[in-house]
């Protein structure tokens, strides 16, 4: 039985790592943007970073060689994914920490304060009363100027959860076309059963209520966005341009 799980797990993230590698949901783009971001806003000071469902960190890996990093820690629900997480960021220096727990309970138990708290394609996975409970503990863990950095698919306003779902699939299976058949298929099983994205407006208002009512769409590939958070009057970034 744990060798099935674990296996199933590689063969999605086999898929998941294909998916990257060919910028289907637009990574070489999103990355330039948070790497330009986190230029403008921290240069060359010291930047402590909390990554939820950091996954493999390997899209995250190489911004994080671009700025100074002082402390880095990811957590995330998959062993095996943080004992790649490891290997992708043994090049740091600074302070590692990869803890196996689901973002809300780690983010409750958490005493740190941070620079960036970043989430990548994992915040659509919990209910909105779940990103409800994020946004709040989040912005406990925000240090003074403090950002949160959201990338994840958003559905737009006149959009219903099933009619996105069915927007989604229908251009994946449509569009990804170095898939094969099965590929495409556990993919759309995985969003059909797991993905509850909000809208831009639902995750602005979440995030207010929380008191991060400074609220900026960085950028925008289709339903793949970039948001920056922050509280109001704190500092902001020359680059969080609002252009999704
Ligand atoms: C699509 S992957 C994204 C990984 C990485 N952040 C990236 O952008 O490439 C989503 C990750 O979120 C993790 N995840 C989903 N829900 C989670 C939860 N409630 N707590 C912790 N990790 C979670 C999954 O295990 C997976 O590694």
């Amino acid at each position: 039985m744990a060798k099935k799980s674990a296996t199933a797990f590689f063969d999605t993230w086999q898929t998941y790592r294909k998916v990257v590698a060919a910028n289907y949901m637009y990574h070489v783009e999103i990355q330039a943007d948070i790497e330009r971001l986190l230029r403008a806003r921290f240069g060359a000071g010291k930047v402590s970073f909390l990554d939820l469902g950091c996954g493999d960190a390997a899209t995250l890996a190489p911004l994080l060689g671009g700025v100074t990093v002082q402390r880095y820690k990811g957590v995330d629900l998959s062993e095996a994914a943080l004992a790649l997480a490891a290997e992708n960021l043994k090049f740091l220096s600074c302070p590692v920490d990869l803890t196996c727990r689901d973002i809300l309970a780690a983010l409750e138990a958490e005493t740190e304060l941070y620079d960036v708290v970043y989430t990548s394609f994992a915040l659509h996975h919990l209910s909105t009363e779940q990103k409800a409970a994020f946004f709040r503990l989040v912005a406990q863990r925000l240090a003074k100027d403090g950002v949160l950095v959201l990338t994840d698919v958003v559905r737009e306003d006149d959009e219903s959860l099933p009619v996105y779902l069915t927007h989604y699939c229908d251009w994946l299976r449509r569009d990804w076309d170095g898939l094969d058949t099965d590929e495409k298929a556990a993919i759309c099983d995985h969003i059909e059963n797991n993905d509850r994205p909000e809208t831009l407006t639902e995750l602005q208002s979440l995030a207010a209520a929380a008191g991060l009512a400074d609220a900026a769409a960085v950028s925008g590939y289709g339903w793949h966005r970039v948001l920056r958070f922050q509280r109001a009057g704190e500092t902001v970034s020359r680059d969080a341009g609002t252009h999704a």
